[in-house]
């Protein structure tokens, strides 16, 4: 039973230099048509189930300006929901306001997640972000006071000349707004950004390294635990969305470019706005065979820092997992950690995760 479902705003007012994601510039001629095809693609899939979860992502959902985020609300009311839904909206410091604020606590919503991604002026100009420290404070100050507790940012690092005491600048900042969750990306440099065309080189594996290991002690000896490779999160305030991905089980995915996992069936959407807004949603779908649905779950399960349970994954999948080849041999190498229900990366190759899970395909 889906029980999670993402849904994608692509509209963006700036366009950062190291963005991959799908998001297109806002523009008000295609907010109307774009959440009318929205509404069309719900109305086609959903299947009424009761949702735990919400995550409504961007792009900058916040941008939309307070008709366009009614409208899209109106839409959501078509989902039965939970008593303990979690409803998350990603936005950017600039475009929350107190007036978006209370139409998200009318509707439900009850976590925000915040692109701030550095309070270095120098480093937020070669990402191309618009904000100043005063500025996010002022605003996290704002939503505490407009009633919301479950808030993350997002933080990357790894920028070019950035210094590890920038770095823990940065995460002493974070500490200083007492938010209960933070996401922190090392940065990549993606083929079709502004870095990538620009030639921008990734900095040093060891200094890279050496940031990751400041910002985990920093964090960890200040009461978050890491649950994910790139999240943090008091006790109780886990993405539960997010796990979702992670346990391998299935969500809706609506909207430009969102992907969705349905009935064994892994598809994404169009990243053409006029192909999306004329219907034409899917842009390629895979049905999964058992194969595949182990890799995936092997692949996306040892993201976690606690792992997989191996009773759940033996009864989901029918197979035992310690008679898996690739699983035997990482424990034997000592990559993989199996403790009484569970199996883990080792923390430390945590940071090295990508090239243990790439293992897992065949
Ligand atoms: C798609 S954005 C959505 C949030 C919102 N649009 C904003 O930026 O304020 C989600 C997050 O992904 C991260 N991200 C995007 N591109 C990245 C890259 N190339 N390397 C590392 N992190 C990246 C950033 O931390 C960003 O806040
Ligand atoms: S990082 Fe966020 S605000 Fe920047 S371009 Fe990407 S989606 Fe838009």
């Amino acid at each position: 039973m889906i029980k999670a479902c993402y849904i994608h705003i692509p509209f963006c007012s700036s366009i950062c230099s190291y963005c991959d994601f799908c998001k297109v510039y806002y523009h008000d001629k295609w907010i109307t048509d774009y959440l009318n095809s929205l509404e069309r693609e719900i109305k086609n899939i959903y299947q009424g189930e009761e949702l735990d979860t919400i995550y409504i992502g961007g792009g900058t959902p916040t941008c939309l300006n307070i008709d366009e985020l009614k409208r899209l609300f109106e839409i959501l009311k078509i989902f039965n929901i939970s008593d303990h839904l979690e409803f998350t909206i990603e936005g950017n410091i600039e475009s929350i306001d107190k007036e978006k604020l209370e139409l998200f606590k009318t509707n439900k919503v009850n976590r925000l997640s915040i692109g701030v991604e550095t309070f270095n002026p120098n480093h937020l100009k070669f990402l191309n972000r618009n904000h100043t420290t005063q500025e996010v404070t002022d605003k996290i100050k704002l939503i505490k006071n407009s009633d919301f507790d479950n808030i993350n940012i997002d933080l990357i690092y790894a920028i070019p000349n950035q210094t590890i005491d920038d770095v823990k600048k940065d995460i002493e900042l974070f500490l200083s707004l007492d938010l209960p969750h933070l996401s922190v990306y090392s940065l990549i440099i993606e083929e079709h950004t502004k870095l990538y065309i620009d030639g921008t080189k990734n900095i040093d594996e060891d200094l890279d390294y050496k940031m990751y290991k400041t910002i985990n002690e920093m964090l960890s000896s200040s009461g978050y635990h890491q649950y994910e490779i790139s999240n943090y999160a008091k006790d109780n305030y886990e993405s539960r969305h997010n796990i979702t991905y992670w346990n391998n089980d299935e969500y809706y995915g609506f909207g430009l470019g969102a992907s969705g996992y349905i009935g064994n069936i892994r598809y994404t959407n169009t990243r053409s706005i006029d192909n999306y807004i004329k219907g034409n949603y899917i842009y390629e779908s895979e049905k999964l065979n058992e194969i595949e649905k182990l890799e995936n779950a092997l692949i996306l399960g040892l993201r976690k820092t606690k792992g997989i349970s191996i009773s759940e994954f033996n009864n989901k999948y029918h197979k035992d997992i310690l008679n898996d080849e690739i699983v035997k041999g990482l424990i034997k190498e000592e990559k993989l950690i199996k403790e009484v229900d569970n199996i883990y990366i080792n923390p430390k190759y945590l940071y090295l995760s990508n090239e243990i899970l790439i293992r897992f395909i065949k």
